[in-house]
């Protein structure tokens, strides 16, 4: 499976703010966040619907309400900053803490936290990462979520390595990703080219 990469302009416009070294941390987390919220409505497309009788002021209706729970799992540092972006869309998504950390001379993520729910409960999660690179943290935090019982699981992210699409794509064949870009390679440090540095240290001013 390859990433289904957004065409919208809005979110075309938005990445080419947020690659540009010279934004600030301010700007890069409303950036984050705003593209949080546009990836998020593309990725919920096909969410389920139930019929609801709504009385109007003026008559009633057969309308529709989401049928369907939705679970929000950032990881831990990055994925932090489209959560709210997300909300604004899915108020009610509950919101799950993972914390992987990549080691730097393995490159593999380490895993220092988590506040899973032993039983799921909701029916959809949104794995939230903006830079999906080797695909490590991804697959590492889907095996959680499916160890958990998690059935409907998809990845949320802005900028991907063809790296990390194949290898999330081999070991979850059933996780869609979603992403704004997918771009040229890795380098040897394990940093999306020609991506946007660390996205964490530029939204946290850490860099
Ligand atoms: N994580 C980042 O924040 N940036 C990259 O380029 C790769 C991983």
């Amino acid at each position: 499976m390859s990433a289904r990469v957004s065409d919208h302009p809005l979110i075309r416009h938005k990445l080419h703010l947020l690659r540009e070294r010279a934004t600030e941390p301010k700007k890069f987390r409303e950036l984050v966040r705003e593209l949080g919220t546009m990836l998020a409505y593309e990725a919920t497309a096909d969410l389920a619907l139930a019929s609801v009788r709504v009385e109007t002021p003026l008559t009633s209706l057969d309308a529709h309400r989401l049928a369907e729970r939705v679970g929000l799992v950032p990881v831990l540092r990055a994925g932090l900053g489209m959560v709210e972006g997300v909300w604004e869309v899915l108020p009610m998504a509950e919101v799950w803490h993972i914390g992987l950390y990549r080691d730097e001379q393995t490159l593999r993520p380490v895993e220092y936290y988590n506040k899973l729910p032993v039983q799921p409960t909701v029916d959809v999660c949104l794995v939230l990462d903006p830079m999906l690179a080797t695909g490590g943290s991804a697959v590492a935090t889907v095996d959680v979520l499916k160890r958990r019982g998690a059935r409907r699981i998809k990845f949320v992210g802005i900028i991907a390595a063809p790296e990390g699409v194949r290898r999330l794509s081999e070991a979850h064949p059933d996780v869609p990703i979603h992403v704004a870009a997918v771009d040229t390679h890795l380098n040897e440090h394990g940093y999306i080219v020609p991506g946007l540095g660390d996205a964490g240290d530029r939204q946290f001013g850490t860099a």
